[in-house]
């Protein structure tokens, strides 16, 4: 049976931590999986705006179980005081890394390690939070980590000599360095995982093109101008709402017959019902992911050994 979006399983009882849920595909992610049962943590830099998303899901789902937790992924007293909650959860059966810059500054910026705010947002910030949250994911059965790729990561090359992109930044060379980097690490920990034989899964996803302007209207959470919305709908044909660009993520994180390694993203490229869908063999590469994980890890200022010293990813 293909998978159906709008028929989600029951997901009572399971608790999920979607990061930047605030806004775009990550609060249609939390929405939808609201919508199925699940206990939803919206973890966010900005309190307002959570609580504005957190109405928003209120309004539109019944009965939703959706609570916030502060979380500015470029700062490590933020990230490490998620983690620290996450742990006193006791329980966490998802954790989607959604946040995200996606339209990187012209000038290559810094967070206030030094590190590249690009590589520090969408990558460093969520590999310092699962490194610290993995107990918890460990004892959770079945727990998955889930990550935002794109379809990007196809026009660019990661440089593990130049990953901070300090002699050849541009503001698309970040993004898409960014996530092939998210990517590369997302199977990297898959492999790691699974030689450590531990129970929880590490898989990798893509909204396709999503654009704010195809997407419904939410107060306090989307509200496009008409200009947008005229502009967005003139590539219709080649884009879609965020609402269906979080089907992947959502999918990820319910579907029994995903496993650790698998890469979700839209039937038709860019939009459409997620599907098992290709990705680059660079980012499945085991040699790039055993260059980068020590790179992230000292650019995180965070060690990551999964499942005791002796573990290791495959050849
Ligand atoms: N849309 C697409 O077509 C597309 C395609 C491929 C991949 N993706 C990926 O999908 C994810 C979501 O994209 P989107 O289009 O939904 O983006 P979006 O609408 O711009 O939403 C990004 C979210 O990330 C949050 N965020 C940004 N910086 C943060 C920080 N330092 N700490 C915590 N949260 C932060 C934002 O919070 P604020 O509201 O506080 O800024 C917002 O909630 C991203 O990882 C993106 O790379 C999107």
């Amino acid at each position: 049976m293909p998978w159906d979006p709008s028929g989600l399983p029951d997901a009572h009882g399971r608790t999920v931590v979607i990061t930047g849920a605030n806004a775009g595909v990550g609060y249609f992610t939390a929405e939808q999986l609201a919508g199925a049962g699940a206990r939803v943590i919206l973890a966010c830099r900005d309190q307002e705006r959570a609580e504005a998303a957190i109405a928003a899901v209120r309004r539109r789902v019944r009965g939703a179980n959706v609570t916030a937790m502060p979380l500015d992924v470029t700062s490590r007293p933020s990230i490490d005081a998620a983690a620290d909650s996450l742990l006193e959860l006791g329980r966490v059966d998802a954790l989607v890394l959604n946040a995200g810059m996606v339209h990187p500054p012209r000038k290559r910026a810094t967070d206030e390690y030094g590190n590249e705010l690009v590589l520090s947002t969408n990558v460093l910030g969520h590999f310092r939070l699962v490194a610290r949250s993995l107990p918890v994911l460990e004892a959770t059965p079945g727990a998955r980590v889930v990550w935002l790729g794109s379809l990007a990561s196809r026009l660019g090359r990661l440089h593990p000599d130049d990953l901070q992109l300090e002699r050849s930044y541009t503001a698309w060379r970040a993004y898409s360095r960014s996530k092939i980097a998210a990517q590369v690490a997302g199977f990297e920990l898959d492999r790691r995982l699974r030689a450590a034989r531990s129970g929880a899964a590490s898989i990798v996803v893509h909204p396709g093109y999503s654009t704010s302007g195809r997407t419904p209207g939410i107060r306090g959470v989307n509200q496009p101008s008409r200009a947008k919305r005229f502009a967005d709908n003139l590539q219709a044909a080649w884009t879609q709402g965020k609402d269906h660009g979080a089907w992947a993520p959502v999918r990820a994180v319910l579907d029994p017959d995903v496993s650790g390694g698998d890469h979700l993203g839209p039937a038709e490229w860019t939009k459409g019902r997620p599907v098992h869908a290709p990705v680059t063999r660079a980012s499945r590469s085991p040699r790039q992911g055993r260059l980068l994980w020590p790179l992230l890890e000292e650019a995180a200022d965070q060690p990551f050994v999964v499942g005791g010293a002796g573990a290791a990813s495959d050849a």
